[in-house]
């Protein structure tokens, strides 16, 4: 193993280059957030409902009855959360875009206003030198959409709205991603009833709930590269299923790319080779989706970067029978971190990168997410989150791995800037760097803010 560099002298400020805990210089340390998440203002501006408004208005769909009508406030304290931005040193800032603030009713009468708030927001963020990347759906889908992402119609009503955000952003932003987490507003969604809308779909509808979602993303690059400045970077963020090979063997390893390329059949691999898996439509049969001349070249429009959002990993190992590999299960008490299914993990975050690598080869990785829940106390205004920090630290040695190795990691999205609106969880889920007292909207650095911002500092691991 490379010698570790001597560390710099006390007092020296002096950066301990060529440590080998240290990242890329032009590497992009960034936070992530989302709009239903933290800005509240739900009714304000002539923002349309979601369906998240409708869900969490719901009795007994979110913990304790939560919803965001207000959130973090970020609508009204944007300004803010810049600043804290800013004093984390982070370059760059990954958040997503209200659809419904923007076309109140998914497609037709755009609200001017919604735009106005953006460009505020963005300007905002420049004038502090941090770059934004903008998400254009993280689940706020408008709920006057009929049927919402059951309806073909959404993916064109989600294309038309990603052309006009790139139309009116791309002077100033250089990075688009399309939807965020493909699974969870499918899957977990519309067949498994956890998340908005609620529903239990049979295996049929799912799977053209699913199509529809590959498909927005696949409209929506067309859309924003034909709206967009040249140049302009597009890809997605999203939570693919991940495997750690058990044993670093040739063996294993190739049993982690194998069920990385077929456990995303409907998602990402779709995405990457423009087709689903033969063992995917026939697993499916009679179930498949209804795909239409066209959709897969859409579906399958190439990318500038991928970014992947990754909390928690499957182990697999290789085996003898078809499909060649054996996905671990998790046991009950397995370590995780406050949200139950955040086991603990950490090679993950070097398996995750290499795998997208190796299967399909893309210009640029980013990490839009990784972060963890813990149960922070605040004692005497501070909130030691030593376990927040265990888990980061742990993770970024891994991707640190992968740009040793000269994998084409390019940055990091820390989640989150900030507590938030934990979804289902509500707020009884913390998973910021930032405090925040929901009472008073008063936000307080954690311990893992000031461990965050000595790592961008120095960017290495500390
Ligand atoms: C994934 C989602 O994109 C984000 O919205 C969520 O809060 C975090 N993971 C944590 O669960």
């Amino acid at each position: 193993a490379p010698a570790r560099a001597a560390a710099p002298a006390a007092g020296s400020g002096a950066l301990p280059i060529g440590n080998a805990g240290s990242f890329p210089p032009d590497f992009l340390w960034g936070c992530a957030t989302a709009s239903y998440q933290i800005e509240g203002a739900v009714k304000e501006d002539g923002r349309g409902p979601t369906i998240w408004d409708t869900f969490s208005h719901t009795p007994g769909k979110v913990f304790n009855d939560d919803n965001g009508d207000v959130a973090c406030d970020s609508y009204h304290r944007y300004k803010e959360d810049t600043q804290l931005l800013k004093a984390l040193g982070v370059k760059t800032y990954r958040m997503s875009l209200a659809w419904s603030r923007i076309f109140p009713e998914g497609k037709g009468k755009l609200n001017p206003k919604g735009l106005d708030h953006y460009d505020r927001v963005v300007d905002d963020l420049l004038a502090n030198g941090i770059t934004p990347y903008i998400t254009l759906f993280h689940w706020d889908l408008p709920q006057a959409l009929p049927g919402g992402w059951q309806n073909r119609d959404t993916a064109y009503a989600f294309a038309d709205y990603a052309g006009v955000v790139a139309k009116r952003l791309s002077d100033r932003v250089n990075h688009f991603m399309t939807v965020n987490e493909l699974r969870c507003f499918t899957d977990i969604s519309y067949m498994e009833g956890r998340h908005a809308p609620g529903l239990k779909l049979p295996p049929a509808e799912g799977n053209q709930v699913r199509h529809h979602g590959v498909l927005a993303h696949g409209l929506g690059v067309q859309a924003i590269r034909a709206n967009a400045k040249p140049g302009t970077q597009v890809g997605l963020a999203d939570n693919t299923s991940f495997f750690v090979p058990v044993i670093e063997t040739e063996e294993h390893i190739e049993a982690a790319r194998k069920a990385t390329r077929e456990e995303n059949a409907m998602f990402l691999t779709a995405i990457m080779e423009g087709r689903y898996l033969d063992s995917y439509m026939q697993a499916q049969g009679a179930a498949a989706p209804k795909v239409q001349a066209g959709d897969m070249k859409a579906i399958g429009s190439p990318l500038d970067f991928v970014a992947i959002n990754v909390y928690c990993p499957s182990y697999v190992r290789a085996d003898a029978s078809a499909p060649g590999y054996k996905i671990l299960p998790h046991l009950p008490e397995s370590p995780h971190m406050a949200s139950p299914w955040l086991y603990v993990g950490p090679e993950v975050a070097y398996w995750s990168v290499r795998c997208v690598h190796d299967l399909w080869k893309p210009k640029a990785l980013y990490i839009s997410e990784n972060g963890c829940s813990a149960d922070d106390v605040m004692t005497d205004g501070r909130v030691d989150d030593a376990d927040r920090i265990m888990y980061l630290r742990n993770c970024l040695g891994h991707f640190q791995r992968a740009t040793r190795e000269g994998l084409p990691l390019k940055g990091y999205f820390l989640w989150s800037l900030m507590d938030n609106f934990e979804w289902a969880d509500g707020y009884s889920k913390r998973f910021g760097v930032h405090y925040v007292d929901f009472a008073t909207q008063k936000r307080t650095p954690k311990l893992s803010a000031e461990w965050y911002r000595e790592l961008i500092r120095r960017n290495a691991l500390v």
